[in-house]
C-alpha cells in the first residue's frame, strides 16, 4: 500500500515534469532542456535495523530505502537529480568524491541555497572520474546522515574489469535504543568534543549484516564505502588476501593493505578483489578490528558446498585505466599547511569564532571546540584559509595537534597522499579524504584546477557540528 502510494506520486511528479519540458520545447523549440533521470526524495521513513523479532527504527531515507537507492552510471555520462525536500528541515545533496562544478557540489550559502522543505533543487553535471563514490546532505550533517540520508554513487568504468559479481557494502552504525528508535542526542558534547558519535549497532547495507555467500573460485570486486558518523572500519578478511585495486574511487596499484586489514574512515571508499580459492564448504571471518582492543565479528563468508564458479582460481588481480586526473607538478608547487586544533585533552587556547578571538572557556559553551588553522567555524559560508592559484599544483602538509584522529576531505578535487606522519605513503594514492592519525600529520599534493570556494572538514560529522570546517578558493 505504502509502495503503491509512493509510486503514484513520483509518477505525478514525472508527469508535471514532463509538461512543464513540453511548454518549455513550444516556446523555445531550441532551448536543450532535459528531465530529470530520476527524483531522489528526501523523507522520513520506517526501516528494519535490527534484526527482524526487534522494533523497526524511525529513520530519514532517499526514496524510502536506508541507506539510499545506489546510483549507477557510466563514466562522463551526464547525471540529473531532482532532489525533493519533504523533509522537516532545509537540506542539500553532496556528491562525495567527484570532481564536478561548483554550482553542483551541495554546501549550504555557498554552491546554492538550502533546498526548504516542500522544494526542489535539480543537480545536473557530468561525472569526469569512474570510481566508488556516495551521496550525502550536508545541512545539519551529523544528524541528516545520522538518520540515514545517505547512498552510494557507482561511476562505470568504460570496460570493467571481468567479476563473477559486483557487491556495494555501505558500512554504517547507529545509535538506537532498545525500542529501535534513535537517539535524540546529535548536540551531545561528549561526541562532539572527543571522538565523534558512534553508535552501537553496525549494519551492512542498513541491516544486520549476513553471511557472505560465495562459491569456490569466485571473484568478487567489494565496494566498501564508510558513511558512518565516526566509526572507523578495520575489514580483515580470514584466510584471504583483499586486493584492494581504488581508494576514494580512485585506482590504485592493486596491493594487500597494511596488516591485512582495509582501513576505512568515514567518508573514505576502498573497491577490493576477492578471490575466493576456499574449501567447498568451509567458513571464515570478516573481523572488524579498526580499534586494537575491540576487534568484533563483522560476519562471516560462508563457501556453497556445490560445483565451482570455474576450476581454477582467476587469473591476475586486474588493474583499472586512471581517471584523467592532473599530476601535480610536485617540484614546482606551492606550499600550505593546516594545523588541526582542539577537542578534549587538547592543548588549543582559544580560536577565531564568528570574526574575534575567544579563549577556549568561551568557545565550549557554544561547543565549538575544533579549529583549523586557529578559526572554529560556525557556517559553511566562511572567508577562505587558503588561496590555490587556478591551474597550479599547490602541496599541503596537515598538522594534527590533538589525540584524535581525523578524515580530512576535501571537495571538488582529488589529491595524491604522498606521506604520512613522515613516512611515504606506498603508492601514493589519489584521495579525496584523508585519515589523520592523533598527532599524526599528512601531506598531500594536487593541482587546483576546479575554480570556487571548496570545503575542506573533518568527516567525523560532530567535528563539523564542533566547528572543524574550512574553505580554500581556488581562483
Ligand atoms: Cu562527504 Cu563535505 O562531505
Ligand atoms: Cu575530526
Amino acid at each position: 500500500m505504502e509502495t503503491h502510494s509512493k509510486a503514484s506520486r513520483l509518477s505525478r511528479r514525472q508527469l508535471l515534469l514532463s509538461g512543464g519540458a513540453l511548454a518549455l520545447s513550444t516556446l523555445a523549440p531550441r532551448l536543450s532542456y532535459a528531465a530529470p533521470h530520476r527524483i531522489l526524495r528526501a523523507a522520513p521513513h520506517t526501516a528494519q535495523i535490527l534484526p527482524s523479532d526487534w522494533p523497526a527504527t524511525p529513520t530519514w531515507a532517499y526514496d524510502g530505502q536506508n541507506p539510499g537507492p545506489a546510483l549507477r552510471v557510466k563514466q562522463g555520462e551526464r547525471l540529473r537529480i531532482l532532489l525533493q525536500n519533504d523533509l522537516d528541515q532545509p537540506t542539500t545533496v553532496h556528491w562525495h568524491g567527484l570532481r564536478i562544478p561548483h554550482a553542483m557540489d551541495g554546501v549550504p550559502d555557498v554552491t546554492q541555497a538550502p533546498v526548504q522543505p516542500g522544494d526542489q533543487f535539480l543537480y545536473d553535471f557530468t561525472v569526469p572520474d569512474a570510481g566508488t563514490y556516495w551521496y550525502h546532505p550536508h545541512v545539519n550533517s551529523s544528524e541528516q546522515v545520522g538518520r540515514g540520508l545517505h547512498g552510494a554513487l557507482i561511476v562505470e568504468e568504460t570496460n570493467p574489469p571481468k567479476v563473477d559479481r559486483d557487491l556495494v557494502w555501505v558500512l554504517d552504525d547507529w545509535r538506537l535504543d532498545r525500542d529501535g528508535s534513535i537517539r535524540d542526542d546529535f548536540q551531545r558534547g561528549m561526541d562532539i568534543s572527543h571522538g565523534g558519535r558512534s553508535g552501537n549497532f553496525v549494519t551492512v547495507n542498513g541491516r544486520t549484516p549476513e553471511p557472505l555467500q560465495v562459491r569456490k573460485n569466485e571473484r568478487i570486486r567489494l565496494r566498501l564505502i564508510n558513511v558512518a558518523n565516526a566509526r572507523i572500519f578495520g575489514l580483515n578478511f580470514e584466510n584471504h588476501d583483499a586486493h584492494v585495486i581504488a581508494i576514494d574511487g580512485q585506482p590504485v596499484t592493486p596491493h594487500t593493505p597494511g596488516y591485512d586489514t582495509v582501513l576505512l574512515a568515514p567518508g573514505q571508499r576502498a573497491d577490493v578483489i576477492l578471490d575466493f580459492t576456499g574449501e567447498a564448504g568451509s567458513s571464515h571471518r570478516i573481523i572488524d578490528a579498526a580499534y586494537q582492543d575491540e576487534a568484533s565479528l563483522l560476519q562471516n563468508i560462508v563457501y556453497d558446498t556445490g560445483v565451482p564458479v570455474r576450476e581454477t582460481a582467476p587469473g591476475p588481480v586486474p588493474t583499472l585505466a586512471p581517471n584523467p586526473l592532473a599530476e601535480p607538478d610536485l617540484d614546482n608547487a606551492e606550499h600550505h599547511e593546516i594545523i588541526i586544533s582542539g577537542g578534549a585533552m587538547g592543548a588549543m587556547q582559544g580560536a577565531v569564532y564568528k570574526g574575534k578571538y575567544l579563549p577556549i572557556a568561551e568557545l565550549v559553551q557554544d561547543m565549538r571546540i575544533w579549529a583549523l588553522n586557529g578559526v572554529a567555524a560556525h557556517t559553511t559560508a566562511m572567508a577562505p584559509m587558503l588561496n590555490f592559484a587556478l591551474g597550479k599544483s599547490h602541496i599541503i602538509t596537515v598538522k594534527n595537534e590533538t589525540v584524535f584522529p581525523h578524515p580530512m576531505h576535501l571537495h571538488g578535487h582529488t589529491f595524491r597522499v604522498l606521506s604520512q606522519d613522515d613516512a611515504p605513503v606506498p603508492h601514493t594514492p589519489w584521495a579525496d579524504t584523508v585519515l589523520l592519525n592523533g598527532r599524526g600529520t599528512a601531506k598531500i599534493a594536487l593541482v587546483a584546477d576546479n575554480p570556487g570556494d571548496w570545503l575542506f572538514h573533518c568527516h567525523v560529522l560532530a567535528h563539523v557540528q564542533g566547528g572543524m570546517t574550512s574553505v580554500m578558493r581556488v581562483a
